[in-house]
């Protein structure tokens, strides 16, 4: 599966969301996260996110592998989130900020 991961984090564009054939998405306050068993693989949503949040599991940075279960865990508990909506007022200044897991609301 493909997996998002920290720079996602107080951005959340959404770019990603309005190319997954399989609405495998799911949107929390601030961050969004792929379903692990919903993703087909397609590798569209990675080119198209601003931030570049997001890897294939295969890919992913060594800092970044907790996300696998952040993903998995929370796509369980927060709603489908199927279109296109704008990314935070601030996306930008935050976008490349290190340390932002912290950040990350429930
Ligand atoms: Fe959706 Fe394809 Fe991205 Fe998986 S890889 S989340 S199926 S767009
Ligand atoms: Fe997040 Fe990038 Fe999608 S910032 S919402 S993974 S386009």
């Amino acid at each position: 599966a493909f997996v998002v991961t920290e720079n996602c984090i107080l951005c959340k564009y959404t770019d990603c969301v309005a190319v997954c054939p399989v609405d495998c998405f799911y949107e929390g306050p601030n961050f969004l996260v792929i379903h692990p068993d919903e993703c087909i693989d397609c590798g569209l949503c990675e080119p198209e996110c601003p931030a570049k949040a997001i890897f294939s599991e295969d890919d992913l940075p060594d800092d970044q592998l907790e996300f696998v279960q952040l993903n998995a865990e929370l796509a369980e508990i927060w709603p489908n989130i199927t279109d296109y909506k704008a990314a935070a007022p601030d996306a930008a200044d935050w976008d490349g900020k290190a340390g932002k897991l912290q950040y990350l609301k429930r």
